[in-house]
């Protein structure tokens, strides 16, 4: 079977890469496309062309517009790239009978409440990151093809920038850090969503009613400074130096740092259905957290 991947060299892209390898032949396109496959999602007609060039039986779609904050003053490109690249993705897919997965997001909730979301939720975008992300689940739900859309949250991964990454180096340099207690969620690692993709995926290639819309993130649940904490007791621990000690890190509210976009309170996700569809297990998020440290950490 051919696999296309699109958005190879994001967070979950490079992780899918490997992840995928033992389930057919791969096609990894990035931005820039390859060997005459054009792979821009700012030009979401472009790649229509490349899924009928490369027939797949598999569509693995891990590119999107995810700075969040840009998004609020490039809508019209956040949307080309979230919702009608996706769409363009889902036609070709039901034109050739491929399973297309898909990734989306907790901010396509209003982030109310305290209980964690399930997937047929009521949804309310605060953003246009989020509600571009919709409108890609949307588009791909409405177009029959075979899919499977994973919303997920917090995602981390040991290549590129992230969150830990920042309060690491934060703490080297400063005595004291200030990081927002009234978001909920679970920082979920890359390699985690791309080995869970890989075995749903071929799940659903041979029992096709298991296709549909499910919510991936690992088990527990913290708030951006409960995560900070972790990381930076962690490094402690494992010796690396730093100037903040884990009780100076102030946890304050998400008015403290004001941004373009807003971002949801509740960012729970209850994985119930995932787990029991594909009888997986999801492990707890400072799992995850520890193995990237061990990898982005000296020894
Ligand atoms: N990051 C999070 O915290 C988070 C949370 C919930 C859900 N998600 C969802 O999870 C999925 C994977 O996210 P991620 O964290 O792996 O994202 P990421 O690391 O930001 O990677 C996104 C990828 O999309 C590519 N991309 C951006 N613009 C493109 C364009 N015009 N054409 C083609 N590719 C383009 C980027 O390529 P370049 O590097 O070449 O620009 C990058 O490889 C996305 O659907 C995202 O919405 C992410």
């Amino acid at each position: 079977m051919k696999i296309l991947l699109l958005g190879k060299n994001g967070q979950v892209g490079w992780e899918l890469q490997r992840s995928l390898a033992p389930l057919g032949e791969v096609i990894a396109l990035g931005h820039a496309g390859a060997a005459g496959l054009a792979g821009d999602f700012a030009q979401p007609e472009s790649l229509a062309a490349t899924v009928r060039a490369v027939a797949p039986g598999l569509i693995v779609n891990a590119a999107a517009h995810t700075a969040v904050d840009k998004a609020e003053s490039e809508p019209e490109l956040a949307r080309a790239i979230n919702a009608q690249a996706p769409a363009v993705l889902a036609r070709e897919a039901a034109a050739l009978g491929a399973l297309l997965v898909h990734y989306s997001t907790d901010y396509v909730f209003d982030g109310s409440g305290s209980a964690a979301w399930v997937e047929d939720a009521p949804t309310g975008p605060l953003s246009v990151y989020g509600a571009t992300k919709l409108a890609g689940e949307e588009a791909i739900r409405a177009s029959g093809c075979r899919h499977l859309i994973l919303r997920t949250s917090w995602v981390f991964a040991a290549r590129g920038g992230n969150f830990a990454k920042t309060m690491l180096r934060l703490a080297a340099e400063r005595d004291r850090l200030t990081v927002i207690d009234d978001q909920h969620g679970a920082p979920t690692g890359a390699e985690l969503i791309a080995d869970v993709t890989a075995h749903a995926a071929r799940a659903t290639l041979a029992n096709p009613p298991l296709g549909g819309t499910y919510h991936l993130a690992a088990a527990g649940e913290t708030t951006w400074h409960g995560y900070a904490r972790h990381v930076i007791e962690a490094a402690r621990a494992r010796g690396v130096p730093l100037k903040v000690a884990a009780d100076a890190i102030v946890p304050v509210a998400t008015s403290a740092f004001p941004t373009p976009a807003r971002r949801p309170a509740n960012s729970r996700l209850d994985t119930r259905k995932l787990r029991h569809a594909f009888g997986l297990v999801l492990p707890a998020w400072q799992q995850g957290v520890e193995r990237m440290l061990d990898e982005i950490l000296p020894n």
